[in-house]
């Protein structure tokens, strides 16, 4: 770690890395030490390209023999709406391929949001009330958006507590698009856990790399919180862990 940042008051810890895979790694370690200390600890997880490397550090960590995810849970941060748990383009399908698949998960301890729920409002209410009883995440995980959300809370007048399905913006579609053969596929809704359920995780891991994440980062860190930036309600929770990269540590 070339640098240590301490937020407004001391509860946000950011490491600006050298490296994609020197945050990942970092990243990965802090999440393992909270599994050593916690077997059945509930982990709150993000997909999209930046924890990748976290789940690449967790399977080699597992893989030597340090980490036993057996009595694991985990809730997912979304899913795309509408789009069915076998398709390629899930987040479901997303975290099978990229950890549970890899690892010692039992596959019945791992929740997403269901993309294809009948009763969208029902499912999500259903979501919050499984992951309250569980006592909420102990460590969350987190990517930012370029436009500022975490999960797929997006820029908006008002921060929104409980899971929902929310209407993608036109940037998130763009910024997706990669991932898809072309634009158009991307789709135009996603159920997303609400502030609530991310506030109330005891411990939040945000990663972010590139340049691109620059100006997110920084309105996160040091802009007021504004639910323009949806990442800027961090500020007010007690344990923020951001690992970075130069690039996206650009502007603090
Ligand atoms: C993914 C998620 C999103 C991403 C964000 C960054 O589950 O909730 O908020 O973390 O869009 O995506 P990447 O990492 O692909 O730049």
């Amino acid at each position: 770690m070339e640098k240590l940042y301490y937020g407004y008051n001391g509860n946000i810890k950011v490491g600006i890395f050298g490296s994609y895979e020197a945050l990942s790694e970092a990243a990965a370690e802090f999440i393992a030490a909270r599994m050593k200390a916690k077997p059945d600890i509930i982990l709150g997880l993000a997909t999209g390209s930046s924890p990748v490397g976290i789940y690449d550090a967790l399977t080699r960590m597992y893989e030597a023999g340090e980490l036993d995810f057996s009595a694991v849970r985990s809730f997912n941060l979304d899913e795309y709406y509408p789009l069915p748990p076998e398709n390629d383009q899930s987040y479901r399908y997303f975290m099978n391929k990229n950890l549970f698949d890899r690892v010692n998960i039992d596959k019945a301890n791992t929740r997403v949001p269901s993309g294809v729920a009948a009763d969208v409002e029902k499912e999500c209410a259903e979501y919050d009330a499984a992951l309250a009883a569980a006592g909420g995440a102990d460590v969350q995980v987190l990517g930012i958006g370029g436009n500022g959300h975490i999960g797929f809370n997006e820029p908006d007048g008002f921060f929104t507590a409980a899971t929902h399905k929310v209407a993608l913006t036109e940037n998130t579609i763009k910024a997706n698009a990669r991932f898809f053969a072309s634009e158009e596929e991307v789709p135009r809704f996603a159920v997303t856990m609400g502030m609530g359920a991310i506030m109330s995780a005891k411990s939040i891991v945000l990663v972010a790399n590139g340049e691109a994440k620059a100006q997110a980062v920084a309105s996160m860190l040091t802009g007021g919180v504004d639910p323009l930036c949806p990442a800027s309600i961090l500020q007010l929770h007690p344990d923020v862990n951001v690992f970075i990269d130069e690039p996206a540590a650009k502007l603090l």
